[in-house]
């Protein structure tokens, strides 16, 4: 077991400011420095006030990279601790724990997962796994450009079909150009940068069709931020049978961007050609706290919660100043700001925030990702003076 002293010195709080801000400590430290009785609702209330304060003295407000602003759960630190016994081993355990326990979220067999160094190595090992070669891949634009980026990396055509009027992947164009050249097809839903959930059935049947002629990757990174009653994730198609790979990350809602974990899900002849690229597994601490961030229900409703109410703020606020925003499902907000980005950018620096860069051809449209609520009231109150 780690020691709380090891763990301030890790995290570079020193002792005195973590006295100070106990929600920064692992859930068995958070507790003890609380005193005893303290529930879990407690604790992230405690939490959500000492991440606000530390995420601004650390410096200008990360709403940029579509982070989670909250990180990983109380629980996953006390996991990532216990992971600390591990960290000389070559394939721990916990490698086995999490495939089965990823495999249990989202409701299929062990054997259709893979669990690799962040969502992107889905991306990167589907482009060597089927475009090595050349060939096509068909994707929307703008989009997360990894897929697109590997392709163009390995010689690949890849066709960026852009987005119709409503932001929505060009469905009917995407569909003429899978052919018999395609060797990838990418859909994101909800897609970055845009945040908007394309129409449920509408895509499911391109999904369907266009993997009878080639693998289509379905890309739900932000999959745990919509809530759009009914939404769907395409993991039944892979249960299917299905040509389709889905593609989730701990990134996002688990708040383990640096820790590089994600997850392919597939069927298992898929998973099998695709292990022939990945380089590793994530280390040791990432499998150990992704694994707890699956099981600490608590801490995902909590971050749900709270980004529904920053986005709130946020989407509130813009309509208040009568700009048009993409109906967000995600955790960031896309919004025609009517001026270049880089004005902004700049703006908003000066005022302790980063947010998001250009995603041309949307040159005029800006980025933010959501941080705390707190973080947000402070963002609205100078956002007028952006737009002005
Ligand atoms: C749509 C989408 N997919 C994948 C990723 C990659 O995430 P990671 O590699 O951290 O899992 C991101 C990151 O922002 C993203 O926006």
């Amino acid at each position: 077991m780690f020691s709380r002293r090891q763990w301030l010195r890790t995290t570079g709080l020193g002792l005195g400011a973590t006295v100070a801000l106990p929600g920064l400590l692992p859930a068995s430290e958070m507790s003890r420095v609380l005193g005893g009785g303290v529930s879990y609702a407690d604790m992230l209330a405690q939490m959500e006030r000492d991440v606000t304060a530390a995420r601004r003295a650390a410096g200008p407000i990360r709403l940029c990279f579509n982070e989670n602003p909250f990180g990983m759960s109380p629980k996953a630190k006390d996991a990532l601790m216990d992971g600390w016994a591990q960290h000389t081993w070559y394939m721990p355990p916990v490698r086995e724990t999490i495939r089965e326990t990823f495999a249990k979220h989202v409701g299929v067999p062990a054997d259709h997962v893979l669990v690799t160094q962040g969502s992107s190595e889905v991306l990167s090992i589907l482009a060597m796994a089927y475009s090595m070669e050349g060939g096509e891949i068909v994707a929307p634009w703008p989009t997360f450009e990894d897929l697109p980026r590997w392709g163009e990396t390995l010689r690949a055509t890849v066709h960026k079909v852009p987005l119709d009027a409503n932001l929505d992947h060009d469905l009917v164009r995407m569909r003429e150009l899978v052919g018999a050249r395609t060797k990838l097809v990418f859909v994101c839903n909800p897609n970055n940068p845009t945040s908007n959930l394309a129409d449920g059935p509408s895509l499911r049947r391109f999904v369907s069709e266009a993997a009878t002629r080639a693998p289509v990757i379905v890309d739900e990174a932000y999959y745990d931020f919509v809530d759009t009653p009914g939404h769907r994730s395409m993991v039944d198609l892979v249960l299917a049978g299905e040509n389709v790979i889905v593609s989730r990350t701990a990134s996002k809602l688990f708040g383990l961007a640096g820790l590089r974990c994600g997850f392919a899900v597939a069927r298992p002849d898929i998973i099998e050609r695709l292990r022939q690229y990945i380089t590793g597994d994530p280390n040791v601490f990432g499998l150990h706290a992704a694994n707890a961030a699956l099981l600490d229900t608590d801490y995902q409703a909590f971050v749900q919660a709270k980004n529904r109410e920053g986005r709130a703020l946020l989407l509130d606020a813009l309509a208040r100043l009568g700009r048009r925003a993409a109906p967000s499902q995600t955790n960031f907000v896309f919004f025609e700001a009517g001026r270049p980005v880089e004005r902004l950018q700049q703006y908003f620096l000066e005022r302790g925030f980063l947010i998001g860069r250009a995603f041309p051809p949307y040159a005029d449209w800006a980025r933010v990702s959501i941080g705390t609520p707190e973080e947000m009231r402070q963002f609205v109150d100078v956002l007028p003076g952006a737009l002005a």
